[in-house]
């Protein structure tokens, strides 16, 4: 296809995870990157846009080039329209400020579902003067790098997924009527080893597994600990400092990620945007 980009520079940021495109507003919001865009994403895992300002209905404009715009419950529509999501810590701007900080430890979208979110994008409105990185690590190249034998050992393994595992980590002596609540989202259980449609496989790891099933509570957590080290380490994963008006798009099925710490009054603000899975765990 013809192309009427102005600027479509690509750089590699690390040798298995993320890309930076440098490009334009234009050029992002026609649409006629979608493709190069979807690829990427699949290939990188996280794609930056630095410094790319894009404003909040232009952020809406571009998740629709990309795929289906993402409604979850209190998500992605206000006032029948669609919105971006405020990733905050101000309860004042978002009242589910507490349950957020789950995002503080490496996780994957959508473990208590079929059908996980495909993609979150996200924009930077305000930052901390210290932490608030964003951190990602590529769950398909994590898998890729394991060794035979390894792959084996946990080709067939199923893992429990509960959100309340997740939230215990920023909250580890709840009330019992919290730990009620929580645990009525109930549990999900789903492959170690995702293979997806385009047969590559990938990690299915993060701060919602609670156990593998078969495995005592021992044995399990050494094993989860143990791949949660080796994808996070230092040759797959990326750590995106951010500048004002970075875009970062991350592809939620091949990749895991975290916050990292910082004041909780600094009014960091990120408006997030999500497109909709395409393709059940399995
Ligand atoms: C998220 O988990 O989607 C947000 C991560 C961040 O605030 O850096």
């Amino acid at each position: 296809m013809a192309t009427t980009a102005t600027r479509w520079d690509v750089i590699d940021v690390g040798p298995n995870i993320g890309s930076a495109i440098h490009t334009d507003k234009e050029t992002l919001l026609s649409g006629e990157k979608r493709d190069e865009i979807r690829e990427l994403m699949e290939q990188r895992g996280v794609i930056v846009f630095p410094e790319i300002n894009l404003t909040d209905d232009e952020q809406i404009e571009f998740t629709h080039t990309l795929g289906t715009f993402a409604h979850e419950v209190g998500e992605g529509s206000k006032d029948g329209k669609d919105s971006v999501y405020p990733i905050t810590m101000d309860p004042k701007v978002n009242p589910n400020a507490d349950y957020l900080k789950g995002a503080f430890f490496w996780h994957i979208d959508g473990t208590m579902s079929e059908m996980p979110i495909l993609a979150s994008i996200m924009s930077s409105r305000s930052l901390s003067k210290t932490g608030g990185e964003t951190d990602f690590c590529n769950t398909y190249a994590a898998y890729e790098a394991l060794s035979e034998a390894e792959k084996a050992e946990i080709e067939s393994l199923q893992v429990v997924h509960a959100m309340w595992r997740s939230q215990l980590y920023h909250d580890p002596e709840p009330s019992y009527d919290k730990l009620k609540l929580w645990q009525s989202i109930g549990k999900n259980t789903l492959p170690l080893v995702w293979t997806h449609k385009s047969g590559r496989k990938s990690l299915v790891l993060g701060a919602t597994a609670l156990q593998v099933e078969g495995m005592g509570i021992a044995e399990s957590e050494m094993l989860l600990v143990r791949l949660r080290e080796w994808a996070t380490s230092e040759p797959f994963s990326y750590r995106h400092s951010w500048k004002l008006g970075d875009m970062v798009i991350w592809d939620n099925t091949g990749t895991m990620h975290r916050a990292l710490p910082y004041d909780h009054t600094s009014g960091r603000l990120m408006h997030r945007t999500k497109l909709e899975g395409e393709e059940a765990f399995a």
